[in-house]
């Protein structure tokens, strides 16, 4: 029997893909192929040196379409105009220091650079350098100028570079980037850099509360909704701090990620990164309980019936945030909650929220439906933002992505000037 499907129809757009110069150059193969099962019409544009670290063949047969970098081939068609004026998106990645310093000065000397200056769409630049290049002031003057302009361009991700030295200059994940992609084909204006300079601190995953050396009590909770916040958020230009109770997800980038395992480590670790905070998303899904002496040494098998694991309370870290703020121990201008419900024979799962917000006193909550498994683990997600204010706003099933831009939609309108 055919199964009926929540699955949202994807839009499909015509994307631009450039590829510039870097050996990360082979990155983009992962998210051409990516952006193509999506369903979107991708013309791969690679620059001259893009094609000395991947031929052209590639980018034809990952893209089904013919690929230049020249604007002297198919010259008829006047090709560097009518892919800018066509594209529903440019994404550039990887996006070198030469290529975004041409852009940021209006050169013109391949088909790549002339499709930026005729496109009129979104378009996201994905850096990947050396971390002395991306920190260079030439560079850090020509990324201002691009984001001034209305262009998105990410922070490239730390870790492990061509040599053997590590630092800030990786090429976010492939799957990154496509999210973003997927978010600005749906708005256009999802990325505006309206949390410049704001920091944010969002807890995401699920905490492990041991029984013993070995087991624990935990939860379901992925930790995806709070890492695509994170990378939504620092699209739009926050310094982002996450911590992360057991995701096996790679960092996002332009994030500093801090790794805890218990709701003890992670109330530790919020607390500390809220002090200077402008925004506080408690995303975590804390443990209420925990055992109340775990085991030091492995419980073993019995034949007697096994001991009640006795449980206690957990402290609730976003109503100690909420005090800290009314006790001017905190500054956070946004305080946010996600409250995952199910209904119940009392009330429905918007009632239980509204409740919920009342309860923590927090600014923002975002409600979700969890029952069926719904939301944990899966890459989409539905969800109702509740303002202390008494606003509501409702985003459909759709990409997590789409829910953390109108998160931030609203974080952004709460916070001062
Ligand atoms: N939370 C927290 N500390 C806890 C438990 C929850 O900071 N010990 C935060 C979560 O990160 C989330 C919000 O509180 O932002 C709501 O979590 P939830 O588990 O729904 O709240 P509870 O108060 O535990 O309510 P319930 O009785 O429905 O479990």
């Amino acid at each position: 029997m055919a199964e009926s499907t929540t699955e949202p129809v994807r839009p499909a757009g015509r994307i631009v893909l450039g590829v510039s110069g870097g050996i990360a150059a082979y990155k983009a193969a992962e998210l051409l192929r990516r952006l193509t099962e999506a369903g979107h019409d991708v013309t791969v544009v690679p620059t001259e040196s893009a094609l000395r670290f991947v031929g052209e063949p590639t980018w034809a047969a990952l893209s089904h379409n013919p690929v230049a970098a020249d604007v002297w081939t198919g010259a008829e068609q006047v090709p560097h105009v009518r892919l800018g004026r066509h594209a529903d998106l440019v994404v550039v990645a990887p996006a070198t220091a030469d290529l975004m310093a041409k852009a940021a000065h209006g050169m013109a000397d391949d088909l790549l650079t002339n499709t930026l200056l005729t496109a009129r769409c979104p378009v996201l630049f994905a850096p990947a350098m050396h971390t002395e290049m991306w920190l260079h002031p030439a560079t850090v003057a020509n990324v201002a100028t691009l984001r001034s302009r209305g262009a998105t361009v990410l922070e490239p991700a730390y870790g492990r570079l061509t040599g053997t030295d590590t630092g800030q200059g990786r090429l976010p994940e492939p799957a990154e980037i496509a999210r973003l992609a997927e978010l600005l084909l749906r708005r256009p204006d999802a990325l505006p850099p309206d949390l410049a300079g704001r920091r944010v601190l969002i807890t995401a995953g699920g905490t492990r509360e041991a029984l013993d050396p070995v087991r624990f009590l935990g939860n379901r909770s992925s930790g995806r909704q709070g890492f695509d916040l994170a990378t939504v958020a620092a699209a739009r230009g926050a310094q982002v701090s996450l911590v992360a109770a057991n995701v096996e997800l790679p960092s996002p980038a332009g994030s500093e990620v801090i790794r805890v395992g218990s709701a003890e480590e992670l109330r530790a670790a919020t607390h500390a990164a809220a002090k200077d905070a402008d925004v506080v998303v408690m995303a975590a899904a804390v443990a209420d309980f925990r055992p109340a002496s775990p085991a030091e040494t492995k419980i073993k098998r019995t034949d007697a019936a096994p001991a009640p694991v006795e449980l206690i309370s957990n402290p609730d870290i976003l109503a100690e945030l909420v005090q800290a703020r009314a006790a001017g121990r905190l500054s956070a201008p946004v305080i946010v909650g996600f409250a995952a419900e199910t209904g119940d024979q009392h009330a429905d799962v918007l009632t239980h929220g509204r409740a919920k917000l009342a309860r923590k006193g927090c600014d923002l909550l975002v409600v979700n439906a969890v029952s069926d498994g719904r939301a944990f683990g899966q890459p989409d997600n539905a969800a109702v933002i509740l303002a202390a204010t008494g606003g509501e706003v409702d985003i459909p099933l759709g990409p997590k992505t789409v829910l953390s831009a109108a998160l931030c939609d609203a974080i952004a309108a709460l916070l001062p000037e």
